[in-house]
């Protein structure tokens, strides 16, 4: 270790080596706490907190009023430590979502620490500039640990981001997404064991949608453009973001950063694990304007279309069933109408901000070029349960086929094709330690239309939708670190269920 382990704290797990001079350290934990989230009694929380030991001080922005851990924001090339220590009655460690890590560092769940114990983070940021985010990975204990409220935004900059003067500082508005229910003393409802399987297979969703832990949140702004970063942080919400004044939604970036040019379309779909970069110009817009972000209407079969019949055996039932799985949904089906938060034109002010025509360098030509035969990925629903690549999670094994040389580039192609009884879901597929881009999407049901119609497969993900019926191709170039990697479906409690694989770097 380099500098010695923090006064009266365990001995720190770490793979970390003397040599790393970081130019950045941060002490993050993860305890219990409390939040003013509804009216009336506080409500238990889990939360991230921190503070900064070494390097800028605007490198941690904490979120005293929210359940939210600190906003990290880091510049590329930058080294960082970050110490880690866990003050939950639990095993957890931390994963770092589209990050580019060495795989100790990625927070595999191999590499869970006890209650009290520490763990040293060291790493080089090697992402482009973008919207990525931090949370729990304990194997079984993602969907509640994130649900209790572990969770927080990484904000990558870097040169070719600044170079472009988009809004910035309070015309910067991040949003995190989550979906969350309650019991009648304020706190937090999550699978009763009474629900078991049923409820876990179709993911969980709350009756109340929060924006930064506040239900539908007003924002007071000037007639300038903002940037509004949005994370679906939300174990299984999808949303599909729209203004509820018809204006189209201009993206300028995604998981991976900054697409090649802005994209205008009338809806952007967040599937959980997502992020969307967008900028709203309210320059044009009269004083008194009112405008929300919403998440529109699409039915719930499109994403969920398992029906009770089915999961009881009892043949495909599909009609039935579908009326079926969105009762099983709660009062607030995936697909509800959503108001999500509210922006009130207030001042005048003279705006600056022109729109580039190009954002960032893109390589368009590396994606159509076909490399070699792609690796198929199924997902499937068989006995109560949800496969990839027809397995579970199994801790430390891989196959041959997730087998990879280090820095090599794949591709693979996901195919959600129809289950046993004909149960599908959509699935939101992550792969760690790198982002890739979408080659084609084939297939896919016209009933998931309302949903696919805010895709922006533009840009560099890490994290991609598969529609019920469809399949995807992607191509990765994966990470010269070598070691165990994840990939897993983001919708929280299907990963809980062993709905992940590894892959090893070699
Ligand atoms: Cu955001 Cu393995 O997850
Ligand atoms: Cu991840
Ligand atoms: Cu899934």
């Amino acid at each position: 270790m380099g500098t010695g382990a923090v006064a009266g704290a365990a001995a720190p797990l770490s793979f970390a080596q003397s040599s790393f001079v970081p130019d950045v350290e941060l002490a993050l934990h993860a305890g219990p706490g409390e939040a003013r989230i509804l009216q009336g009694a506080l409500t238990r929380v889990w939360k991230f907190s921190g503070q900064v030991l070494k390097g800028p001080a605007e490198t941690l922005q904490a979120h005293p009023d929210s359940y939210l851990g600190p906003t990290l924001r880091l510049r590329r090339g930058q080294k960082v430590r970050i110490r880690f220590r866990n003050g939950l009655p639990e095993p957890t460690i931390v994963h770092w979502h589209g990050m580019d890590m060495p795989s100790a560092m990625d927070g595999h769940p191999h590499s869970v620490i006890d209650s009290g114990k520490e763990f040293v983070y060291e790493f080089e940021v090697a992402n482009r500039a973008g919207t990525y985010w931090y949370h729990p990975h304990p194997h079984n204990r993602t969907g509640p640990q994130v649900y209790q409220g572990l969770a927080g935004l990484l904000l990558v900059g870097d040169q070719e981001e600044s170079a472009l003067t988009l809004p910035s500082g309070d015309d910067e508005i991040l949003c995190v997404l989550q979906d969350r229910r309650f019991n009648a003393a304020n706190q937090l409802v999550y699978l009763d064991d009474a629900m078991g399987m049923m409820d876990q297979a179709h993911g969980f969703l709350g009756d109340r949608v929060l924006v930064n832990g506040k239900e539908r949140p007003a924002f007071k702004l000037a007639t300038r453009a903002y940037r509004l970063r949005v994370l679906n942080g939300s174990n299984a919400r999808f949303y599909k973001l729209a203004w509820s004044d018809g204006t189209p939604m201009t993206v300028i970036g995604g998981d991976g950063g900054l697409l090649e040019r802005p994209v205008r379309q009338t809806f952007l779909t967040l599937a959980p694990g997502q992020r969307g970069d967008i900028i709203l110009d309210l320059s044009a817009r009269a004083i008194g304007t009112t405008l929300e972000l919403r998440s529109a209407p699409f039915p719930s079969a499109a994403v969920d279309a398992m029906g009770m019949m089915g999961m009881m055996g009892m043949g495909r039932g599909r009609g039935m069933g579908r009326g079926m799985a969105a009762m099983m949904q709660g009062s607030v089906p995936n697909g509800a109408d959503l108001s999500l938060l509210t922006i009130q034109v207030a001042r005048r002010e003279t705006a600056s901000f022109r729109m580039p025509a190009r954002l960032s360098s893109f390589d368009s030509a590396w994606v159509r070029e076909p490399n070699v035969q792609p690796r198929r990925v199924t997902l499937g629903f068989e006995h109560g349960q949800w496969f990839l690549d027809g397995r579970t999670f199994d801790m430390h094994g891989t196959t041959p086929e997730e087998t990879i040389a280090a820095g090599s580039t794949q591709i693979w192609e996901i195919v959600n094709g129809a289950g046993m009884m004909g149960m599908q879901a959509a699935h939101p597929i992550h792969l760690h330690g790198r982002q890739f881009r979408v080659m084609s999407r084939q297939g896919g049901s016209t009933e998931g239309r309302p949903v696919s119609e805010g895709f922006v497969d533009a840009g560099w993900l890490d994290t991609v939708l598969v529609m019920p019926g469809e399949t995807v191709r992607i191509k990765i170039p994966f990470t010269r670190h070598r070691g165990l990697y994840l990939y897993h479906c983001h919708i929280l409690e299907h990963e809980d269920m062993g709905m992940m694989r590894n892959f090893q770097i070699i």
